[in-house]
């Protein structure tokens, strides 16, 4: 997922966040009711469950007095000259979670408005971790599992991306391998994804302000030298139009903090530790255009339920992860997830295996990092190990949401496939316009459910469909047409663009750089693109040549 972190906006009161606590006003987390299930005993409310904002959100001011440490997108010269200073210079504060950030809960339901006047201006988005006590966050040991939620997404538009996914963070925020953050879980710090975000206030335990570079198109948000990456599984990243889930694996476990543009994916998109692509799967992008939207199969006018099943190898909790399954409920009927409907590739797939990420890749020219950073065993490990549960709202800075509702890159034909990803307008989600023409949007998550497979949901309503084949069988053909100059991007592959080849002069380009994904044979197609990529939020393009054969 890209870019989730801060995009508040507050137009004098800016906010950062420090590791220490600030006292000016109280933290109370927002209590938040959920469901653990078994097969046996049924389903059992976790009434003690509350959420935490994201640090990156919050106040942070002077520890001895309400003295900014960050103000719009800029440090503070005098408490922040570095990052250890600035961490014991600066107070984390509690949140007024409804007036200034438009986040409330009632029982088992949660809401997030997308733009939220106050008293400093407004904010834009929020990011919440549901928590197990008032200092650790709630960790979910996946494999063999369930996950669960209502989703009420009739209120998010084009540009717009609820979010529900597992990042796997520490359970106390990082205060124990970190002592210098004392802010811990209970103040939402120690937040990590596969795009090793920069723009965290606070990594480590350190201020991330060495480097620290002001975005030119946000009046609150920048980049500093640090990023934080972990393993990321993508439940749900959707609007009214357009859904995906996506596993983003990493070849390190547990947050792992990168310095510099080579570590942090900067200069290059897939240099990181972690996949920043995924293996999505989108129905609409996978070629039913029909299923998911307003009035469709799953109608998106209406609440409905979203079933996520993680199975192994073995079917047991210590088994390799095999299989991501998709699941909805709608008006008490059970509604298995569409098939694929692209040329080369099996209709069999409805859900995300091995064999499906392989040829999706391959059939829509996309890169294969997803497998070249581990692909569902390492995601399946970061499941064994627990991962925290992030629920967000945002919009995109950098290319608008296009990647999950639009045709992306906007530069390629939307016929080819793996292009279109669903109807929104290529010129739609422009957070400048939406902040305003849309600042009403909102989503609500209800009735969080996790636990043994299908026990979390049933079928009151009759069934439309049967489980379908589950992706084990042969793939049809791979391509055999050179698959498309420009590299579709994967479901959050949002900062791409390619040049046609002979804008490029060959020689002033460097050969293969040794950071590409070592070429495999095991893939039919040979292509040559030249390009640029502008791998990061800076300003900077990188030109490239990338082979496959
Ligand atoms: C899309 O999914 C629906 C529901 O599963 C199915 O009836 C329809 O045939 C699918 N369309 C395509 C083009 O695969
Ligand atoms: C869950 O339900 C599906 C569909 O009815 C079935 O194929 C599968 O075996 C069930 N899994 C378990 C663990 O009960």
């Amino acid at each position: 997922m890209f870019n989730k972190a801060a995009l508040l906006t507050f137009s004098f009161l800016a906010v950062a966040f420090g590791q220490q606590i600030g006292t000016y006003t109280a933290e109370s987390h927002p209590k938040l009711s959920w469901e653990k299930c078994t097969a046996s005993g049924g389903c059992v409310a976790q009434s003690s469950g509350a959420i935490t904002l994201d640090a990156n959100w919050r106040w942070v001011h002077s520890t001895s007095s309400t003295t900014n440490c960050y103000t719009g997108n800029t440090w503070d010269a005098t408490l922040c000259p570095d990052p250890t200073t600035c961490a014991s210079n600066c107070a984390l504060d509690g949140a007024d979670y409804a007036d200034t950030y438009g986040i409330t809960t009632t029982g088992n339901s949660l809401t997030l408005k997308f733009v939220q006047p106050n008293a400093n201006g407004k904010n834009v988005g929020s990011r919440v971790y549901l928590m197990a006590s008032n200092t650790e966050y709630e960790m979910f040991k996946l494999l063999n599992q369930e996950f669960t939620f209502d989703v009420d997404v009739s209120n998010l538009p084009c540009g717009l991306n609820g979010a529900v996914y597992f990042s796997q963070m520490d359970a106390d925020g990082g205060v124990a391998r970190f002592p210098t953050n004392k802010a811990g879980a209970q103040y939402g710090t120690g937040y990590c994804d596969s795009q090793c975000p920069r723009d965290i206030k606070f990594i480590d335990g350190q201020a991330n302000v060495a480097g620290w570079t002001a975005d030119s198109n946000s009046a609150n948000s920048g980049t500093g030298n640090m990023g934080t990456c972990c393993n990321e599984m993508d439940i749900w990243e959707a609007n009214s139009i357009s859904a995906a889930v996506t596993p983003h694996p990493c070849t390190v476990q547990g947050q792992t903090s990168c310095t510099g543009d080579d570590a942090c994916a900067v200069s290059s998109r897939y240099s990181s530790v972690c996949d920043p692509d995924g293996c999505d799967f989108n129905s609409f992008r996978m070629g039913n255009t029909t299923f998911y939207g307003p009035d469709m199969t799953v109608d998106t006018t209406k609440p409905f339920t979203v079933v996520t099943q993680f199975l192994t190898d073995d079917g047991t909790a210590t088994g390799t992860l095999s299989e991501i399954r998709r699941i909805y409920v709608q008006n008490g009927k059970v509604i298995q997830n569409s098939h694929v409907n692209i040329p080369g590739l099996s209709s069999a797939y409805n859900s995300i295996t091995t064999d499906f990420c392989n040829d999706q890749k391959a059939v829509f020219g996309d890169v294969t990092d997803f497998q070249d950073k581990g692909g569902l065993a390492n995601m399946g490990k970061a499941f064994a190990s627990g991962m925290v549960l992030v629920l967000s709202l945002w919009d995109d800075y950098a290319v608008n949401m296009l990647w999950l509702d639009s045709d992306y890159p906007t530069t390629s034909d939307p016929s080819t496939p793996g292009v279109a990803r669903g109807t929104c307008p290529t010129d739609s989600g422009v957070p400048a316009t939406i902040e305003t023409s849309d600042a009403s949007a909102s989503v609500t998550y209800s009735n969080i459910r996790f636990g043994d497979l299908n026990s979390t949901f049933t079928n009151t309503g009759g069934s439309t469909g049967t489980t379908g084949p589950t992706g084990t069988g042969t793939p049809t053909t791979r391509p055999t047409t050179t698959p498309p100059t420009t590299s579709p991007a994967g479901a959050t592959q949002t900062h791409y663009a390619v040049v046609k080849a002979g804008l490029a002069r060959l020689s002033a380009l460097p050969a293969r750089p040794a950071r590409f994904p070592t070429p495999t044979t095991a893939s039919a197609s040979k292509f040559l693109v030249v390009g640029f990529e502008n791998a990061g939020r800076s300003r900077s393009w990188n030109g490239f040549l990338r082979f496959r054969w």
